[in-house]
């Protein structure tokens, strides 16, 4: 029997089940093949005792409209920043890259597929040159991976946060207020950007574009001034002022650092309220609403689309790539060049442009 690895790391995303699925149902065609989970990510392999699944068509049979991943998946730790604690109970990182490699091979696995976001990309890269048989499955809802058209989840995290946005929107109405809507979005704003223009927001404030609070104010007070009596806002979580920094929080995990991102909407709110904007202002904090639940359609094909290409590409011996979505192919990219930058909203894109046409203020 020759084996494959799938392993689901970072935060998770609608659609990891179907991608499982695919690999699976694809695998299954070629008699030889068994896949095997690893549980949280490559944690499962490093753990005494291992903990793995076997992949069968029975263990994935009806996951592909179930949200999260049925192998668990972590943000932390990993193969060369595996988290130890000192006995002082300060936590120190060890590099168990050679031994979870030597581990695999023992285990007899001859490829693995990784899906997960950037920084399980670039732990892929890293693998890949150490010499292990690896292939990317890029995810994350923040669609802000390069080289892909989409990632899967980010759909539903968009039809999600619009849904937020057609309730505010009647809530504001009937209370004459500013209903102001956090969403993901952490260096990107694609979620907030989509889900302004799905929405019918006034305002939209994205990572990618600093804004000005006499802006911000100026579009609400033309607003106003028409008669309107309530507005409605995006923004998301990395959002900042000009000459400011995103709103980010400090918190001690288990042997981890964590930089959540938390307080963009509120921060917002104080600012409207120091340059005297008089309605009453709300903030609504989305959060990992975002996340989790079921993947929307076109979510749960692209994600078995992804799954399927990715055992393919483990069968041509296409290690050290990932998989990506040019529209309208499914292909593959070298993995070097896709942990090199991010993909922002482009301020001269089309999108941007029918914000603007619409009248979202963008706060520029
Ligand atoms: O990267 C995806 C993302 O959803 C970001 O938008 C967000 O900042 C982050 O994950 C939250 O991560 P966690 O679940 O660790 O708080």
């Amino acid at each position: 029997m020759r084996r494959v690895l799938i392993g689901t790391g970072g935060g998770d995303c609608p659609g990891l089940n179907a991608v499982i699925r695919g690999v699976v149902k694809r695998a299954s065609m070629e008699k030889e093949w068994e896949v095997i989970g690893s549980i949280n990510s490559f944690d499962g392999i490093l753990r005494e005792p291992t903990e793995i699944v076997v992949l069968d068509e029975k263990a994935v049979s009806g996951i592909h409209f179930r949200g999260g991943t049925i192998i668990g998946t972590t943000n932390k730790g990993g193969p060369f920043a595996w988290p130890v604690k000192k006995s002082d109970g300060t936590w120190e990182t060890a590099d168990r890259s050679d031994e979870m490699i030597r581990k695999l091979g023992y285990m007899g696995v001859e490829a693995v597929i990784n899906v997960g976001g950037d920084g399980s990309q670039r732990i892929s890269q890293a693998l890949f040159e150490k010499g292990l048989n690896i292939i990317g499955v890029p995810k994350t809802i923040d669609n802000d991976l390069p080289f892909t058209d989409f990632t899967f989840g980010y759909q539903t995290a968009v039809q999600i946060a619009t849904e937020a946005v057609d309730k505010l929107v009647t809530t504001a109405a009937s209370h004459n207020r500013i209903l102001i809507l956090e969403v993901m979005g952490r260096d990107a704003g694609w979620i907030a950007l989509n889900s302004a223009i799905a929405g019918g927001a006034e305002v939209c404030l994205i990572p990618e574009i600093p804004y000005d609070i006499k802006k911000v104010v100026e579009r609400l007070e033309s607003r106003f001034s028409k008669g309107k009596g309530f507005a409605n806002i995006v923004i998301a979580e990395g959002a900042m002022p000009v000459g400011g920094k995103p709103s980010i929080e400090e918190v001690d995990e288990v042997g981890y650092k964590n930089r959540k991102l938390r307080g963009a909407a509120a921060r917002l709110s104080d600012e409207l309220k120091a340059e005297g904007v008089k309605p009453d202002i709300r903030e609504t904090v989305l959060g990992h609403l975002q996340r989790g639940g079921i993947p929307v359609a076109y979510d749960r094909i692209l994600a078995t689309q992804f799954g399927v290409k990715a055992f393919e590409m483990v069968m041509e011996k296409k290690y050290g790539e990932m998989v990506a979505y040019r529209h309208p192919n499914i292909v593959s990219i070298p993995l070097v060049d896709a942990i090199q930058k991010k993909k922002y909203v482009r301020l001269e894109s089309d999108l941007v442009n029918t914000a603007r046409g619409i009248g979202i203020s963008l706060g520029d």
